[in-house]
This record gives structure tokens, sequence and C-alpha cells, in this order.
């Protein structure tokens, strides 16, 4: 066969042959070299060699299966510090995680808040990333979450305890065998306790969820497809510059939309207008009068209302559904539970018809119950993805021998902390409320220094951290003392993913009346 001869370059191959080589160049310039240089900076901390170039292997973990235990499983395979994506890396100890969040570290939040922006011309201080300017805010915030503030939020807790009980009477007692099974889908309706209860306290009265047991203004539904965004945000943070660009920030939520967030803001807005008009008469005290006796502008108070909603509501849900769903799995806790509960009324001579929610004082004394709730906590921690990260100043800093360049962003793997078994035991996989009463005073408080992180510590700690409790311990104690709960499907109760917070669905339980 004849040899092909060498083409002569012509006009039209020398072109093909410059093009290729351009986009080479540009490729090279605009992908190689910055991933060269992202993977540079941190070579040294352990990690996955895909996520030290690429944060998708994180992102589609995330989507896939959720990604607390995958970073948690990371922890175990590389040690203290590992990187997770080309920017993260991730701890998984108690004292790093204080120290990121102390003062004088001097870390600011990451990238990742700049989501709980609402309004782009404002900022709500669980989105400020300027340690001055946050400080000066949570100042002003601070004195509305104690003393008077606490206590009219202990009322406000006590009337939605009381409307899910009334709840429960209008639709969901069973009566077996008589009219049959009565489902109820707990999953919603844990979220529907603590979104009026954040409502309740925010504005003076809630928003209404439990009263037409349904979503409002489709907020649940809209917040359902917002939540698994998150976690993917958690990897590339970067987005944010995208979201609030032209055109993008045009899609953003807005006081005029008819559903959603922006039906939340044009609340929060007109109620804020209320309350500075000057025939208003009303001085009942609600979180809006006091961020704005403590000199916090107007629209500044808007910005902190829909972060109180947002960061109140499915962050408690979740407690509630996860203890809810360990006691109904492991029946010796709940005989256990509801025996302390009994004694709690038998003691005090409070009939279970009392319209009295039990004061958050004396649940504190029912050692069972925190059991319980602190072990939920401990197992099942909020912020178990990459969430809540913080970035390292401009002075660098080293975390566990590793050096970590300015910019760096650095989050917790909550799951590292709180199944940590030098503190815990052998076993802190199981959900064993017993553990926390077996533990000398010394060894208890230790462990809950560190589930207690989970509401975060030092200058980014939770404000709602107290109400969260006094909801879990008041509801657990209300609906134990009247009613028998149970599954209605026994082989899979729930269905659980693990993102930034564990999104769980199709929980559907039973009540019957306790004689
Ligand atoms: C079990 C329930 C809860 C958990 C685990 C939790 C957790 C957290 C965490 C981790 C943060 C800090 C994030 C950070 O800046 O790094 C936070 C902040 C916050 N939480 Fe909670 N939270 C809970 C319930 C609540 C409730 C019930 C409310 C209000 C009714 C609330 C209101 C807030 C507010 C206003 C902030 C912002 C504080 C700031 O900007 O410094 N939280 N929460």
């Amino acid at each position: 066969m004849e040899a092909l001869k060498p083409l002569e370059p012509t006009p039209t191959t020398t072109a093909i042959s410059i093009t290729f080589a351009a986009a080479l160049l540009l490729f090279t310039i605009g992908f190689i070299l910055p991933t060269f240089r992202q993977w540079y900076r941190l070579r040294h901390v352990p990690g996955p060699f895909l996520n030290s170039i690429t944060s998708l292997v994180y992102a589609r973990r995330t989507l896939k299966d959720g990604s607390a235990q995958y970073v948690y499983d990371l922890c175990k395979k590389y040690g203290p510090l590992v990187r997770v994506t080309p920017n993260i890396v991730v701890f998984s100890d108690a004292q790093t995680f204080r120290y990121v969040c102390s003062p004088k570290a001097n870390y600011t939040k990451g990238l990742w808040f700049e989501f709980s922006r609402w309004d782009l011309e404002r900022w709500s201080c669980i989105a400020m990333r300027d340690n001055e300017s946050r400080k000066e805010r949570k100042r002003r915030l601070i004195p509305a979450w104690s003393g008077p503030g606490l206590a009219m939020m202990e009322e406000r807790v006590d009337a939605r305890v009381r409307e899910f009980v009334g709840l429960v009477e209008r639709k969901y007692v069973s009566t077996a065998p008589g009219e049959g099974v009565k489902p109820m889908e707990f999953g919603h309706r844990a979220q529907f306790f603590t979104l009026d209860v954040a409502t309740g306290v925010t504005f003076g009265k809630p928003f209404g969820f439990m009263e037409r047991d349904g979503d409002v203004n489709r907020y649940l539904e809209i917040t359902e497809v917002m939540l698994p965004m998150f976690g993917i945000l958690g990897a590339l943070p970067q987005l944010v510059y995208a979201m609030h660009a032209w055109p993008l920030n045009k899609l953003m939520p807005g006081a005029g939309d008819k559903v959603g967030f922006g039906v939340l803001m044009k609340f929060a807005e007109d109620e804020v207008q209320k309350r500075l008009q000057p025939g208003d008469k009303n001085s009942e005290l609600d979180l809006i009068r006091a961020y704005l006796k403590n000199g916090i502008e107007p629209e500044d108070v808007v910005q902190e209302c829909i972060t109180l909603v947002v960061a109140g509501s499915e962050t408690t849900s979740v407690v509630l559904r996860m203890a809810l769903l360990a006691l109904l799995t492991t029946p010796e806790a709940y005989r256990k539970l509801q025996a302390e509960v009994d004694a709690y009324y038998n003691k005090a001579n409070h009939k279970r018809d009392d319209s009295d929610v039990i004061s958050y004082a004396d649940a504190k004394e029912l050692k069972y119950l925190w059991a319980v709730i602190r072990e939920t906590m401990r197992v099942w921690p909020n912020g178990a993805g990459l969430s809540f990260s913080k970035q390292v100043p401009d002075t660098g800093d080293t975390i566990h021998g590793y050096y970590l360049p300015k910019g760096t962003e650095i989050a917790q793997c909550m799951l590292g902390v709180t199944r940590d078994k030098a503190l815990f035991g052998p076993d802190v996989e199981i959900w064993r409320p017993e553990r926390w009463l077996e533990a000398t005073p010394e060894r208890a408080d230790e462990m809950w220094a560190a589930v207690e992180l989970g509401f975060s510590t030092g200058k980014y700690i939770c404000l709602g951290k107290q109400v969260a409790l006094m909801e879990l311990g008041k509801w657990f104690t209300e609906i134990f003392g009247d009613y028998d709960i149970a599954p209605v499907n026994n082989v899979s109760p729930l269905k659980l993913v693990d993102g930034v917070t564990w999104l769980s669905s199709n929980f559907w339980i039973r009540f019957t009346r306790r004689n």
C-alpha cells in the first residue's frame, strides 16, 4: 500500500492548529493554573487527592447521600485536620471548635454565611462577616434574650405547646379499635410547632401553621427546596458571588413576592413599621420592640426577624423528630421517660387535663428527659455537614500542626466532636441516654460542653439556645404525659438524609390518649 504523504500546511490547517493552541493556553490559564495554585497552598493537609483539586466530589456526595457521614468517615481516615475541598479543611475536636470561635483567634465567618442575606443592602448579625460590626450588633441583640424577654418567650412557648395538644385532640387521636387510626406526619408537624414558636416570639403572634395544620404561604415548600442547596453551597461558597450579582440577584426573594420568604420579609417590614407608629399604644414585649429599644435600625430589625424564623425552626424540629424516633425504637428509654413524667405529675399533683404547661425550671429537674435531649443532640447534631465554616485571619494560623494561609475556610465535623470515644465511651454510635446518668457530674458536664457546641460558642453562640431547650423540655413532658405514641410504619418509620441538617420525611405516627 502506498504510504500517506505528510500534508503540506494550508491556511485551513494552520488556523485549526492556532485555534487549538489558543484553547489549550486559555484552558491552562483559566483552569489548570488556578487549580494548581489552589492545590499547592494546602498541599500539606491530608485528604483525598480529588477533593484537593475540586469541590465537585463533595458537592456530588452531598446531593447523592448527604454529607455528615461522609465528612465523619474522612476525619476518621485522615486524622485531626482533613482537606475536604480545595479551600475547606475540617477538624473534629471540641478544643479547636472553641478556639476558632473565640474572639482572640480573630477568625471571621466563612463565605457560606452570606447566603443568609435576604436583603443585599442590609446585614443581619448571623450573616455579618466583619468582626467589629457583628460584635456591636450582637451586643444590642443579647439583652432581649434574658430577664423579662426570656419570661415572655416562655409564655409564648407554653401557648404553642397547648396549641400542639389542641391539634392532636382536634385531628389525630386514634381511638383503637373503634374509630381506627388517625396518623400524623410528624416531620412537618414538628416544624409547624417550631415555626409557630419562632414567629410567636418574634412578632407577638404565630403565623398559624398549627392552626391551619398546613403550610403558610408555601414557606415550608420553598425551604425544603432550599435546604439541600445549603449543602452544596457548603462546598462551593463562591457561588454566593454569582447569586448576589445581576441577573441572579433579581431572582432573590423580595417583599413583593406572593409566596415563601418574600411574604415573611413583607410581614416583618409591616410589623416593624407598626411598632414605629406614634399611635402604637401596644407595649406588649416582643423581640421587635426589644431590638428597636436597643437602638437597632428598623431595616436591620427586619433582617434579624427573618433570621430568627429560619434559625429557630428547622434546627429545633430535628431534635424533636430524632428524639421521638429514638424513643419509639428504644422501648426501655420510652418507658423510663414516661415513668419520669408521670412521677412529676403525681408528685406535683398536676392534673394532665390542667392547662398549665410544665415550667422550664421544673422541666430542668427531670434528669431522664435531659439525658434524652442531650443524647439526641449528640447522635444527630445540627450542622453536621460543611456548614457554619469560618475563615482564617490575615495572619494565617497553625491548626493541629498544619499551617493554614489566610482565607482558608475551616469547618467542624460535628459527628467527630460528639462521637469522641474518649469522652462518651466505646458505644458512641448508639443512642443510649443512660450514659449521661452513669457519668460522674464532672464528666457529664464535660460531655455536655462538647454536645452543646451544636449551638456554637464564643462570639457565634446561638441566641435562641434557651428557647430551643425550653421548647424541647416542655413538648416532651406534655406529650408523654397525655399520649401514647407509636410509629405507623414499623419497617421504616421515616426517611432520613444527613445534610447541613437531618432532613426527614414520611415520619408517620399515631397518638392514643393515656388514661
Ligand atoms: C436545637 C436547636 C438549635 C440549634 C442546634 C441552633 C444552632 C445555632 C448555631 C450553630 C448558630 C450559630 C451559627 C454560627 O454563626 O456559627 C445559631 C445562631 C442563631 N440561632 Fe440558633 N439554634 C437552635 C435553635 C434556635 C432557636 C429556637 C432560635 C430562636 C427562636 C435560634 C436563634 C438563633 C439566632 C438569632 C442566631 C444568630 C446569632 C448570631 O448572629 O450570632 N436558634 N444557632
